[in-house]
């Protein structure tokens, strides 16, 4: 028995899809301590949109940590925070025309979900909040009673009450968005206004479901004339993930409050922000409090991503491998059989297995038996996600997709 079967608990998870003991990483590629070679198609779930050791925000770090920077600072104003807020401003807010306040939660994406939805509460005095199916928003009581798995929710112990839970549009026979409105106008519903309404413009966990542009305008609208608050996670799909760096930008909505989290700091180093509109911030001073808000290294590596980003011209990089993706995937993936289905966009991508029962499992095993790092989402898992680092160079997702192919052709084969 190992160290890790020894003395880790149960709950670990990923260790049991990827049992090998990893010990060096560089973009696209992690390295097991027998040597072994992976690409990365897992990419921290979402948190290295950069890639492993990106050199160019790891020397700004070095040289931030060898000039004796501040490591740890709670929310005092330190010249790391300013810098990133300032390089925010200056590529991001601004230019988009948006006119967010900035709060830093604590360090990972469940702590600005909490903070989100008691800040929906407070400013609209209203307790509901609506969620949707498929949903993944976190673990910690408020953010999981937002999450639709049941086997998480269990987790809990305890009810979660003032969540209602929305059909996803995809895969619904009726229109959402009239059964949201039905169900908060009709007296006899059982059901009031929420507070908000939390959404990921496109389902990671949730076995990528993409909401349409005209979904995303008709909840702005919906949420518009009730007073409801929208709030959209980008945890897993912002930061470049979906194509723009906030992934509702394509449907030309803005958002009461946003969600950020995974790649915002560059580096894989834990950092989450809410961004509200700025009459929405009547937090108190301290009222969401926390000893790690602002990881200081975080913070200069994520000033440091959003200048490599611009500088590697990311943005028109994965809308080309968006469409090498989706090619590969209509062209040598689909065609294995007409029960499979693709969604995706930008640099996330699904493999859609369901009609064809329990085989996503065995096609990411044989992948990783080849030196592909990949997982899966979804009901039932079974949906195979493909989320490379932004940064993939094009002989590397090639390389990876040409995996899973002969991945898929040998576990069809043995159906
Ligand atoms: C969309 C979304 N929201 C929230 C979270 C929770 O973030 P964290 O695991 O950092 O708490 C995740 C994590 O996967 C996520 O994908």
């Amino acid at each position: 028995m190992n160290i890790f079967e020894k003395l880790e608990s149960n709950v670990r998870s990923y260790s049991r899809s990827f049992p090998v003991v990893f010990t060096r990483a560089k973009m696209s590629k992690m390295y097991a301590e027998d040597g072994r070679e992976y690409l990365d198609f897992f990419n921290g779930a979402g948190a290295l949109n950069y890639g492993h050791n990106n050199d160019y925000i790891k020397a700004k770090i070095i040289e931030y940590i060898a000039g004796d920077g501040i490591s740890h600072a709670l929310d005092m104003y330190t010249a790391a925070k300013a810098g990133f807020l300032e390089a925010f401003e200056e590529k991001i807010l601004g230019p988009k025309g948006l006119n967010y306040k900035i709060m830093s939660c604590g360090p990972t994406g469940t702590n600005a979900v909490e903070a989100a939805l008691k800040l929906a509460r407070k400013n609209t005095g209203r307790m509901g909040i609506f969620a949707l199916t498929g949903s993944f928003h976190g673990m910690t009581l408020g953010s999981l009673s937002v999450t639709s798995g049941k086997t998480v929710r269990r987790g809990a112990g305890v009810p979660m009450p003032y969540v209602t839970f929305v059909p996803h549009p995809n895969g619904f026979c009726g229109d959402s968005i009239a059964y949201m409105e039905n169900i908060i106008t009709d007296e006899y519903s059982g059901v009031d206004v929420p507070a908000a309404i939390i959404i990921e413009t496109t389902q990671a966990e949730g076995g990528v479901q993409v909401a349409s542009n005209e979904f995303l305008q008709r909840l702005r609208d919906l949420c518009d004339r009730y007073g409801i608050m929208l709030i959209v996670d980008d945890i897993q799909v912002g930061c470049g993930r979906g194509g723009g760096f906030f992934s509702f930008e394509r449907a030309g909505i803005v958002p009461d409050m946003v969600v950020l989290s995974k790649s915002i700091s560059g580096y894989g180093l834990p950092m989450s922000l809410l961004l509200m509109e700025p009459e929405y911030d009547i937090f108190a001073p301290a009222e969401h409090n926390g000893t790690f808000r602002g990881n200081q290294l975080a913070f200069v590596g994520a000033r440091a991503a959003l200048e490599y980003r611009e500088m590697a011209g990311l943005e028109s990089r994965v809308a080309e491998n968006d469409r090498l993706i989706s090619d590969f995937i209509a062209s040598r993936l689909l065609p294995m059989d007409g029960r499979l289905a693709h969604r995706g966009i930008g640099m996330i991508h699904g493999v859609d297995f369901e009609k064809l029962g329990d085989v996503s499992g065995k096609v990411a095993r044989e992948c990783f038996k080849n030196g592909l790092i990949i997982e899966r989402a979804g009901r039932n898992d079974c949906v195979l996600k493909l989320m490379p680092a932004l940064t993939i160079e094009r002989d590397e997702l090639y390389a990876g997709l040409e995996i899973i192919e002969r991945a898929m052709k040998k576990v069809l084969a043995e159906l």
